[in-house]
C-alpha cells in the first residue's frame, strides 16, 4: 500500500480556537449587519475568509525576526529579500511594498492613465479597483471554460489567445499600457495558468510591443501545477519553473502574504530601468524609501525565507493536497463545488446549491452566512457583493459565477478541522431546500463595497 503524503514539518505552537453556539453566532452576525468581515476572529471557529497573510511562519522564518536589520536605508534585511527575489525571478529591479495592492498602486501610478485598457484573466478586485480608480478599464480574456465550474479542463487561469487578439487589433495599442497575467487566478478559483498559455500570451504581447506583468500572488503554487499537470515541467524544480514563468514577462506584482508565507509584506519585480525609476517616486510616495517600501527589516527577512521554502515540491504538495482532501470530500458528499480544485482555496458553486435564493438577494452571500451560523466557519463570497456595481450605470453587476470561497491559510489547519468544514457543508447541503432568507444592502461604499456592506434579511418565496 502506497504510504499517504505527510505535512513537512511538525508544529511547534499552537493557537487555541473558541468556540461557540449557533444563538450566539446567529445574534453576532446579526449585529455584524451579516458581514462577516466585520466579525472579530474570537466570534470564528476555522477562519477561512482568506489565505492572505494568515499562514504559519515556520521556526526559520521567526528566526530571521530577530536578525532584522532595521536601518532606514540599505538595510541587510533588505539585501537578502532583494536578492532571492532576483534569484527567484530573473528580474533585475525589485522594490518592496507593504502588501500586493500597494505595489498594484505603485506600478499602476507609473502605468496607467484615463481611458486605458488593462487586458488579463479574471482580475482580482483589488488590481481592477487600481485600474477603475484610475478610469480605466479591466478587460477579462480569460477562456470560457473557467466560468462552467463542472468543466474538468486543467488550466482555468488561461488567457483565451483569440479574446486577448481581438481587444488588441481593435484598439489604439497606446491604450493598452500592459496585459496583466494573474498565476494562479483567483477570481476564476485559484485556477492555475499554463506554461504553454503564458508563451502563448507573451509571444502575442511580444508581437505588438505592448508589456506583460503577472500578478504573482499564488506563483509557486502555479508553478506546482505547472509541474505536475504539463508533462514537459514533471522532472523540473519549482524553482526552474518559477524562473521560466517569469521569463517570459516584464514585471511583477506580488502579495507576499500567500506565497510569501508572511503576515505583511509586498513588492514588485522589473526588467525595466525606466519604469522602475518611475516607480521608486511613487514608492517613496506612498510606501517609504525604496529599500522598506512599508515593511520592517525583520519582515524582510522572514519574507526572503519564506519565498524559499514556498518554492519547495514537498512544501507545495502537502499544501495543495490538504486543499484538495477538503474538496474531495465534498464532491463525495454532491456538495457542487468548482472543479478541477485550485490551489489555495474550494470555491462552493452557489447557483447550484442555493438556485431557490435570487441572484439579486444574493445568494453567495447567504450560504456563506448560513455556513457561519451552522459551524462557526468563515468563508467569503465572491459573487455579486464583491464584483460590485457597474462604474458608469451603477447597476448590480452580476458575474458569472457566484461562489463561497474557503481559502485554506497556509500550515495552519489539519485534516481534522478540513473535515469539520466538509461535514458542516455536507448537513447544510443536505437541507438546502429549506433556506429561508436571502439578502438585501443597507449600506455600501462605492468601491471594493464587500468590505464594509451592511446587510439586512430578507424571506425568500
Ligand atoms: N492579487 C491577487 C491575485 C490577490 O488574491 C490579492 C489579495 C491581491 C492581488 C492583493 O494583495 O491583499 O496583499 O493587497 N487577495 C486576498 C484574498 C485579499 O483574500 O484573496 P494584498
Amino acid at each position: 500500500m502506497q504510504l499517504p503524503y505527510i505535512e513537512p514539518y511538525k508544529i511547534k505552537m499552537v493557537e487555541s480556537i473558541k468556540k461557540s453556539t449557533v444563538e450566539e453566532r446567529k445574534q453576532w452576525i446579526k449585529e455584524a449587519k451579516y458581514n462577516l468581515f466585520k466579525l472579530s476572529s474570537d466570534k470564528v471557529i476555522i477562519d477561512l475568509l482568506t489565505d492572505s497573510g494568515t499562514g504559519a511562519m515556520s521556526d526559520m522564518q521567526w528566526a530571521e525576526m530577530m536578525q532584522g536589520d532595521e536601518s532606514y536605508a540599505g538595510s541587510r534585511s533588505f539585501e537578502k529579500l532583494q536578492s532571492i527575489v532576483k534569484e527567484l525571478t530573473g528580474f533585475p529591479y525589485f522594490i518592496p511594498t507593504h502588501q500586493g495592492r500597494a505595489a498594484e498602486n505603485v506600478l499602476f501610478s507609473s502605468l496607467v492613465k484615463e481611458g486605458d485598457l488593462v487586458p488579463g484573466n479574471s482580475h482580482f478586485d483589488t488590481t481592477k479597483g487600481h485600474i477603475e480608480f484610475r478610469k480605466a478599464t479591466a478587460v477579462d480574456c480569460t477562456i470560457d471554460e473557467a466560468f462552467d465550474t463542472s468543466s474538468l479542463h486543467p488550466f482555468k487561469g488561461n488567457v483565451d489567445i483569440q479574446k486577448l487578439q481581438e481587444v488588441i487589433a481593435s484598439n489604439p495599442l497606446e491604450k493598452i499600457p500592459f496585459v496583466i497575467l494573474t498565476l494562479t487566478c483567483n477570481t476564476a478559483g485559484g485556477q492555475p495558468v499554463s506554461m504553454q498559455n503564458i508563451r502563448e500570451v507573451s509571444a502575442l504581447c511580444k508581437q505588438y510591443n505592448i508589456p506583460l506583468y503577472f500578478d504573482s500572488a499564488r506563483f509557486a503554487e502555479n508553478a506546482y501545477f505547472i509541474k505536475v499537470r504539463e508533462e514537459e515541467f514533471a522532472d523540473k524544480s519549482i524553482k526552474e519553473i518559477v524562473k521560466e514563468m517569469f521569463s517570459y514577462g516584464d514585471g511583477m506584482t506580488m502579495s507576499a502574504k500567500k506565497d510569501g508565507i508572511v503576515n505583511m509584506g509586498g513588492f514588485i519585480s522589473l526588467r525595466d530601468a525606466q519604469v522602475y525609476q518611475q516607480c521608486t517616486t511613487f514608492n517613496i510616495m506612498y510606501e517609504g524609501f525604496i529599500t522598506y517600501g512599508g515593511m520592517s527589516g525583520r519582515d524582510m527577512g522572514a519574507l526572503a525565507r519564506g519565498l524559499d521554502e514556498a518554492t519547495e515540491f514537498d512544501y507545495l504538495e502537502s499544501r495543495i493536497q490538504q486543499v484538495h482532501y477538503l474538496g474531495n470530500r465534498l464532491v463525495e458528499f454532491g456538495v457542487p463545488v468548482q472543479q478541477p480544485f485550485g490551489g489555495h482555496a474550494i470555491y462552493v458553486d452557489a447557483d447550484r446549491f442555493v438556485p431557490n435564493i435570487a441572484k439579486a438577494e444574493y445568494r453567495a452571500q447567504a450560504l456563506a452566512i448560513e455556513l457561519y451560523i451552522t459551524a462557526g466557519i468563515r468563508g467569503v463570497e465572491i459573487g455579486t457583493i464583491m464584483a460590485d456595481r457597474d462604474p458608469v450605470t451603477r447597476d448590480n453587476r452580476y458575474p458569472k459565477l457566484e461562489l463561497v470561497r474557503l481559502a485554506i491559510p497556509r500550515r495552519t489547519y489539519t485534516l481534522s478541522h478540513m473535515e469539520y468544514v466538509a461535514v458542516a457543508l455536507k448537513n447544510i447541503y443536505d437541507t438546502r431546500h429549506e433556506a429561508k432568507f436571502g439578502y438585501e444592502i443597507k449600506w455600501e461604499a462605492p468601491i471594493m463595497r464587500h468590505f464594509t456592506v451592511e446587510l439586512e434579511k430578507i424571506g425568500i418565496n
